[in-house]
């Protein structure tokens, strides 16, 4: 005759099928001790509007908290920066005057070079980037040379040369091309090596949209297009392939970084370009994203913190290493309080 097993024995088989996924989740140590990715100030990039004029910031009312600040105020932002944790800035000039090749773009001591002069003084720790392009300098707001209502290509590249080796020279460590010509990578690391600022590396916008999200940055800047708009030189957002054949060519043409943009609308792109380039990959979390989830938090929709480290913790997670991003002294902050 079988004995009976006691029924708490007979009961454990069943159990043994779940996959309890939740084990590690139970505490936040142990969430803590099982992340895959992380965010830290350091993955971070500020991007720091520059103006003519005297000392004072400006406040930009499209993106709240945000700044345009003169030469004259960059001192003491630089040692905010340093002491609160911001390893670095990408930084954007708005002409004082605006003609039809944006002139003053190459101006060796315009604002960007005297921008560069004050934070290197300032903060000499601190990872200096610019914007290369015309948009903000001309007087019909496209990012090059205008003919018959389109860019013209290459007369474009030839002056996006002279204003990396501007930037350059003032001591910028890194130069971002954000036109969008075709060939202007190669034209800056031409003019940069022969310019004696071989050590300039360059963070190329290659993968970057026509997108609805710049609006805020364009106010800020001042850069809307008087005419048309920039979907004859920026990508379709219905293209993908398209991106990485840009990534591809940007590498072949001396990308030290490449850039995709807008952030939350490319995160395929971002996963691809991971496991396709060993480029660090940079993500630009844009003015329209900085503006939407700011207006979110200011009516109580969402919590902006937890936006924004949601957010920017799944860029990380489809494989950005860094990320230019407008609440990147509020990261900081965030870090400093912790939880
Ligand atoms: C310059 C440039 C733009 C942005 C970065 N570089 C504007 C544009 O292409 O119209 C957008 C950044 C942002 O929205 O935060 N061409």
């Amino acid at each position: 005759m079988p004995t009976r097993r006691p029924a708490a024995r007979r009961a454990i088989p069943a159990a043994t099928s779940i996959r309890r996924l939740r084990r590690l989740r139970r505490t936040a140590a142990l969430r803590a001790w099982v992340a895959e990715t992380d965010l830290a100030p350091r993955h971070l990039i500020l991007p720091v509007f520059v103006r003519p004029g005297r000392a004072g910031p400006e406040a930009i009312p499209a993106m709240p908290g945000i700044e345009r600040y003169a030469v004259g105020d960059l001192e003491a932002l630089a040692r905010s920066l340093e002491e609160e944790g911001v390893r670095a800035v990408l930084l954007f000039g708005v002409a004082r005057h605006k003609d039809a090749e944006g002139r003053e773009a190459w101006a060796p001591d315009g604002l960007v070079p005297k921008a560069l002069r004050a934070l290197r003084a300032a903060a000499p720790g601190l990872v200096l980037a610019t914007d290369v392009c015309l948009c903000a300098y001309t007087d019909h707001g496209h990012c090059g040379v205008v003919r018959d209502g389109s860019v013209l290509n290459d007369a474009t590249t030839e002056r996006l040369a002279r204003v990396a080796l501007a930037h350059a020279r003032a001591g910028a460590d890194v130069v971002a091309p954000s036109a969008m010509m075709d060939g202007q990578v190669a034209r800056i690391r031409g003019a940069l090596d022969s310019g004696g600022c071989e050590d300039t590396a360059i963070l190329a916008y290659s993968s970057k949209h026509a997108s609805a999200f710049y609006g805020p940055f364009r106010e800020a800047e001042d850069s809307t297009p008087a005419f048309g708009d920039r979907r004859g030189y920026q990508l379709d957002h219905r293209n993908g392939r398209e991106a990485l054949r840009a990534m591809d060519r940007d590498v072949a043409e001396g990308a030290d970084l490449l850039m995709v943009k807008p952030a939350l609308t490319s995160l395929d792109l971002l996963v691809r370009a991971r496991s396709r380039f060993l480029l660090p990959l940079v993500a630009y979390q844009v003015s329209g994203e900085y503006a939407m989830i700011k207006a979110a938090a200011a009516r109580g929709i969402v919590d902006e913190r937890a936006a924004v480290e949601e957010t920017l913790g799944a860029l990380r997670r489809a494989g950005a290493d860094l990320i230019v991003s407008y609440f990147a002294r509020d990261l900081a902050r965030w870090a400093r309080e912790g939880r």
